[in-house]
């Protein structure tokens, strides 16, 4: 099995240097193409993969060929491409709001499976949900799964309404946990902490929160419990955070990015 994967940018690479950490394929059966001179240059001292500068060497060999470019870059790389697939490839989308259909009118194949990665992916820790077409066989995308989970792990949705949903949540969400951590960071440099200080109460918290989540059945409501007591710190904080309405403020801000998703695969 030979995997390309087109746009060496943040996903691309991210999820090359997963496929290529794991062992699923050694690295002369893992290409990597991008159109940028000064990415082949940087990326040819690398002994992970082989990289092409040129798509007729390498799409023909691939078997899997990840798309890793800007949703609106998609256009020119499929006219550029469309003469050099053949049917028998699957392609896997990482991009944001490009539909199967698209990509199945676009390239002249059948075989396509779209995913909805997170930036977490490049430290091994990424959510990706995917689906795909009907031409794709079980086995085929039981493949697809082990490759993209080499990321992180991933979730198999039913339609491509769940991969704008997910995008609303797992796929922008990353940048709501920052918005977060930015917040609490601020308030503990105004209450007169360092900045490493701030940073090591703040990122600790996150962390063992979410370990506390992890190792546990409990749910978020259940821990908020069991952290505050009754007319206590804690309790000031979240009441201050309902009167404000804020969990139905971040409800509505998943839902944006959802829209916005949907919004995009439109135009
Ligand atoms: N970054 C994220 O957190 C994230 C999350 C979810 C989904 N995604 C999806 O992942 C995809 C890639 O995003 P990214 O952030 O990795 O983008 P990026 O860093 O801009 O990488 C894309 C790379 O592809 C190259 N490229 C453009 N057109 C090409 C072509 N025709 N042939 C070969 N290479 C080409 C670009 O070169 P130039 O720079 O010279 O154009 C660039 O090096 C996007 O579709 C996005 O929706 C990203």
């Amino acid at each position: 099995m030979k995997v390309l994967v087109i746009g060496a940018g943040n996903m691309g690479l991210t999820y090359a240097e997963g496929m290529a950490k794991s062992s699923l394929l050694n690295h002369r059966n893992l290409m990597i193409f991008d159109k940028s001179a000064e990415v082949i240059t940087t990326l040819s001292k690398v002994d992970h993969f082989d990289v092409y500068d040129d798509i007729e060497e390498c799409l023909p060999e691939a078997d899997i060929v990840f798309l890793a470019v800007k949703p609106y870059h998609c256009d020119s790389l499929f006219e550029e491409i469309r003469p050099l697939v053949n049917d028998q490839q699957i392609f896997v989308s990482l991009m944001a709001g490009v539909t199967i259909d698209k990509i199945q009118e676009g390239l002249d194949v059948k075989k396509v499976v779209r995913s909805m990665p997170n930036l977490p992916a490049q430290v091994g820790k990424g959510v990706t949900s995917f689906t795909e077409a009907k031409e794709v066989s079980r086995v085929e995308l039981l493949m697809i799964r082990n490759l993209l989970d080499t990321t992180g792990a991933s979730i198999h949705v039913q339609t491509e309404n769940f991969i704008d949903a997910s995008t609303g949540i797992s796929g922008s969400g990353p940048a709501y946990v920052f918005y977060f951590m930015n917040s609490m960071l601020e308030a503990a440099l105004k209450m007169g902490f360092s900045k490493n200080d701030s940073k090591i109460l703040v990122s600790q918290t996150f962390e063992g929160a979410v370990k506390l989540f992890n190792e546990s059945d409990l749910s978020p409501s259940t821990w908020m419990d069991r952290v505050a007591s009754k007319g206590g710190t804690t309790r000031a904080a979240l009441d201050s955070m309902d009167e404000n309405n804020v969990e139905e403020l971040i409800k509505d801000a998943a839902y944006a990015a959802f829209d916005r998703a949907v919004e995009l695969g439109k135009e």
